[in-house]
């Protein structure tokens, strides 16, 4: 029998427990994260049970909507983006807890007439003073909002008070450090839930599973058999209508030092003693901590940036990014990048880490591939070119589950082998389909679980460890020189050459 941790129920991943009364106050409440996410997700909590009736929403946000604009807005919202109202009475029932309150963020009145609001709210509606304050808007905001819900006493219970960030925290290390203070001069660690909706995606949380809950892998996972992993999340779409927020962020910030970091200290990190929020947590810090980029002084070999040109996607021709709306025709600023980390540890030592994401791929994708080391002798001659090492692959999305590719022998007289594939997939195996991840993020948050949100410690070292790549790309360049590749294709000649200098390929999708 195995160890059994005491009280089991203290863990993270954990479930089927239901909130405290409370209520929630989405500041950027006419924005889309609110309509198409946050709103759909607690209605599908509502549709689930898993709300207390008392549980209220306010929506603050500057344009002076009424309570029943803000929830027929609501509504429309669910309408559109999720599977609907279902049951009238229900819906009823809900909007009765929708609440709006015109405000400004960095004015103190507002913040004043919102917790007269809210007080209000907890003699009507039972929420017994318990807050969850979600920060749905730009980074700019992050700052003046959280100080004056400091300064106007809403954050200073740390059991009653919570305070959920969006991304991006920080645009790098210096900027996330003082949004860091900014958020520790109000409250305490324990009331803070930094956002990474990957975190909440079904797939990613069964990383943790699949690792510490299963025997077989753990002997393998490491530098005798590991020769190197591919982290790859790549999209589709372009940069749609977000050029104003994306030709300050790109590639880079948007996505790898967040969501590919996530992916990447999961699969690195070391057991966890137990399946708490810290503990975890304290895992994913020191795998960070032993993480540096492969090659900080010569940039070139350990990342590489690029940018989508016109091309064609399903068909139809698509503009190139610099003739995207809102884009600087001399814009510089990546759609793609490709980063090789190092760990500095007992595990990985020597084990190359390649993270790679863009926009306008030929497929939405997100995968972990583990690449191990090829058999130290090949005595089937005769199939000398066909033997491939083996991989393992987590899909995180689409097409959710796990692979094992492995090398067999092909029926027939002649000894020739072909790889074939072990499959596990979520869809045939559970027969249901993965909640969305704000769902599971609020929910979490609720009920005070921090378990999949980032800490002040850890979104610093991750910004830690893209700051000498942010600081060669944040120079002035001429934009001829960012590599370009096009829409709709794999990557450019450099970004092939970037894997092929080291003898590896990536991996074709
Ligand atoms: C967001 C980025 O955080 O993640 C977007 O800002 C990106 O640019 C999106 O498209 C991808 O999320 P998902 O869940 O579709 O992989």
């Amino acid at each position: 029998m195995p160890a059994l941790l005491e009280n089991p129920l203290r863990v993270g991943l954990r479930q089927e427990r239901t909130p405290e009364p409370l209520i929630i106050v989405i500041f950027g409440a006419s924005g889309d994260l609110t309509q198409r996410k946050l709103v759909p997700a607690l209605y599908q909590m509502k549709k689930e049970r898993r709300l207390p009736p008392e549980v209220t929403i306010v929506g603050v946000a500057r344009r002076p909507w009424s309570h029943d604009f803000f929830r027929e807005h609501s509504r429309q919202g669910i309408e559109e983006f999720s599977d609907g109202i279902g049951n009238e009475e229900l819906w009823q029932d809900f909007a009765e807890g929708l609440f709006y309150c015109a405000g400004n963020m960095d004015e103190s009145a507002s913040y004043q007439k919102l917790k007269a609001f809210l007080e209000e709210l907890d003699g009507k509606r039972g929420t017994r003073g318990n807050r969850v304050f979600y920060l749905a808007v730009g980074p700019k905001f992050f700052p003046p909002a959280i100080k004056e819900l400091g300064a106007a006493g809403m954050l200073s219970d740390p059991i009653k008070h919570r305070l959920v960030i969006e991304k991006p925290f920080g645009k790098d290390l210096n900027s996330a450090q003082t949004l860091n203070r900014v958020v520790q001069n109000v409250c305490k660690e324990e009331q803070v839930y930094r956002i990474d909706h990957y975190l909440g995606k079904e797939t990613v949380q069964n990383l943790l599973v699949f690792r510490f809950a299963n025997t077989i892998f753990e002997p393998l996972w490491n530098r005798h058999y590991v020769d190197h992993v591919q982290i790859t999340v790549a999209e589709t779409v372009g940069v749609e209508d977000r050029a104003g927020y994306y030709e300050t962020s790109g590639a880079l910030r948007d996505m790898l030092q967040n969501h590919l970091m996530q992916l990447f200290s999961l699969t690195a990190m070391e057991a966890p003693n137990a399946l708490n929020a810290d503990s975890i947590r304290n895992e994913k810090v020191k795998v960070l901590q032993a993480t540096r980029l492969a090659d900080p002084h010569n940039l070139e070999y350990a990342a590489i940036r690029g940018q989508y040109k016109a091309g064609w996607m399903k068909g139809n021709p698509v503009a190139g990014y610099r003739n995207e709306p809102g884009v600087n025709p001399n814009s510089t600023t990546p759609t793609y990048v490709a980063m090789k980390f190092m760990v500095d540890n007992w595990r990985w030592q020597g084990v190359p880490f390649y993270l790679r994401t863009g926009k306008r791929l030929p497929k939405k994708v997100t995968e972990i591939a583990i690449q191990f080391r090829e058999v130290p002798l090949l005595i089937f001659q005769s199939a000398a070119q066909q033997a491939n090492p083996n991989v393992l692959v987590l899909r995180i999305q689409p097409n959710e589950g796990i692979s094992l590719r492995f090398e067999a022998k092909m029926p027939g007289a002649d000894l020739r082998t072909r790889s074939v594939d072990m499959d596990f997939s979520y869809g045939s195996s559970f027969g249901m389909a993965t909640a969305d991840a704000y769902h599971r993020l609020l929910l979490d948050c609720m009920l005070g679980d921090q378990t999949l949100f980032t800490r002040a410690d850890e979104v610093e070292e991750a910004w830690r460890v893209v700051t000498p790549a942010l600081a060669a790309w944040d120079a002035p360049v001429d934009p001829a020189s960012i590599p370009q590749y096009e829409a709709g294709a794999w990557e450019s000649t450099e970004m092939e050459f970037f894997l092929n200098r080291d003898g590896r390929r990536w991996r074709r999708l």
